[in-house]
């Protein structure tokens, strides 16, 4: 371990290099495997966020396999890092992909080596790491392994680090050390590019290993030092599709303790995914089975049922939501996320869409799609009814089969209820339209025409029945 003051900050400003160009062959898949998603994000964005953590100055991406795809993947990830990418191809072996990367780094930087496909590493550790390099040393992460077998070992001799050696390369009598190199360094640029060029690839591998970097190091008088950590989550990496589930499953068991330190309660924390951020007022209560994504914010008192998905949502306090409700808000904008008001009841099975705003009190029921519409306080929608692009006034009923025509096939038109409307069941309101206060649409009505506020509006065939009606019978 390094023992160097916390909060001391290293001098050289650091810049980080993240390698990606790998196939990543065991994740039989053809998306490159840096853009695997980890709690709905790809791997890559999370080492992206670390580096950003870090406040790296430039960070530069090594990319080979699916590199097209990664570089658009992270010009999407709205990373904050000044990012630049290079293209390593063939791929001959870690050194050789530093290798590439360090000419667009300056001299007097600490250039921190990171992988794609590491991606829960905390920022403080690699903090950590910057410090024991300091720009005056090498320093490597480190983490003893009880089953050490396929990483590169830690080679000390009287507790200074002299080397790393591959698995495929080591003795019977290296291989039984468990201090295992996790793939992360930190060391001084100008002495790292020196180091990179004189590496061969004289190995198992006929690969140029960064790894190699310690031997020359320690040639060269420079101190090769080790801070070593003993949580493995920040340094597992992903291979498989089985790899990368159990470090969802573990990343999702680490949110659900830091939520449930704070007092959220959930019914099952085996059962719980988040994707983003998740924010709770107090006694917020979760059932199983619920998937939040985005940015999710819920009040105090919250409920929500089980089997439901909500994104991008403000949920106000007291407001309860009922199992299997889809709620997608989007994050392109504050009026595309989802709002649900206080006491608001939502649910079972109902569907808000990007830009539904729900008021206080708003009912929204079984079956019921809202999308890019407002609902003033104590509105109901409660069954099986369709509001898009409309504006809803207070205390509105919306009955059961009733929907806004919005879109006439080209352009889409907003529908205006005003205050203490009733639309009757099966109403269509063919968009643009508005229903003056207070008034009444009939059942069945086909409304595409303004009505004046208290009236009774009705438009659909005038019953007619037809009295003693023989009904026809068949021809012999
Ligand atoms: C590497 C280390 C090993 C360490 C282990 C930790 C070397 C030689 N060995 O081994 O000591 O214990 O990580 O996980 O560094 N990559 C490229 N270009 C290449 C080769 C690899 O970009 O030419 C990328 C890969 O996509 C991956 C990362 O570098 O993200 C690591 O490569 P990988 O082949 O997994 O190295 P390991 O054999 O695991
Ligand atoms: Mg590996």
């Amino acid at each position: 371990m390094t023992n160097l003051p916390e909060g001391h900050k290293a001098g050289p400003p650091v810049d980080v290099v993240i390698m990606a160009a790998g196939m990543g062959t065991r994740m039989k898949s053809r998306l490159p495997k840096v853009l695997h998603r980890l709690a709905g994000r790809p791997l890559l964005d999370h080492v992206l966020d670390t580096a950003a953590q870090l406040e790296a100055r430039h960070a530069v991406v090594v990319v080979g396999h699916g590199a097209a795809q990664v570089e658009a993947a992270c010009a999407d990830s709205g990373s904050t890092l000044d990012l630049r990418f290079v293209r390593q191809e063939p791929q001959l072996g870690t050194g050789h992909a530093v290798q590439q990367a360090l000419p667009l780094l300056p001299d007097d930087g600490i250039v921190v080596v990171l992988s794609g496909d590491v991606p829960l590493t905390r920022a403080d550790t690699l903090r950590s790491v910057v410090r024991a390099c300091a720009g005056e040393r090498v320093a490597l992460l480190t983490i003893e392994l009880a089953n050490p077998t396929g990483y590169g070992r830690v080679i000390r001799a009287e507790e200074t680090v002299r080397a790393i050696v591959e698995q495929k390369d080591a003795t019977a009598a290296e291989r039984a050390i468990r201090e295992v190199y996790t793939g992360i360094m930190a060391a001084p640029a100008r002495q790292l590019k020196s180091w990179v060029g004189r590496l061969d690839n004289h190995n198992a591998q006929r690969e140029y290993y960064l790894t190699d970097v310690v031997r020359l190091a320690v040639a060269d008088g420079v101190p090769v030092v080790a801070h070593r950590i003993d949580d493995a989550l920040q340094v597992a990496g992903v291979n498989s599709p089985l790899q990368l589930a159990e470090l969802e499953r573990a990343l999702q068991r680490q949110q659900v303790r830091a939520l449930m330190e704070q007092g959220v309660r959930l019914a099952d924390p085996a059962r719980f995914d988040l994707r983003g951020t998740l924010t709770c007022g107090q006694d917020v209560e979760i059932d199983v089975n619920c998937v939040f994504e985005g940015r999710v914010t819920l009040g105090d008192r919250v409920r929500i049922g089980p089997n439901c998905v909500i994104a991008n949502a403000d949920i106000a306090a007291d407001a309860v939501v009922r199992a299997f409700t889809h709620v997608e808000g989007a994050d392109r904008s504050a009026q595309d996320r989802v709002a649900v008001g206080t006491g608001a009841l939502v649910g079972p099975f109902a569907r808000l869409r990007a830009g539904a705003h729900l008021e206080a009190e708003v009912h929204v029921g079984n079956f019921v799609e809202v999308k890019n519409s407002t609902l003033a306080r104590g509105a109901k929608a409660n069954h099986l009814a369709y509001l898009g692009d409309a504006s809803v006034g207070e205390r509105v009923n919306y009955g059961a089969g009733s929907i806004t025509a919005n879109y006439d096939g080209v352009n889409k038109h907003r529908t205006v209820i005003e205050h203490d409307v009733r639309v009757g069941s099966n109403c269509v309101l063919v968009a643009p339209v508005t229903i003056g206060a207070g008034g009444t649409i009939g059942g069945g009505s086909t409304i595409t025409r303004d009505t004046p506020p208290g009236a009774l509006s009705v438009a659909r065939g005038r019953q007619v029945s037809i009295a003693d009606w023989q009904r026809p019978e068949k021809q012999k």
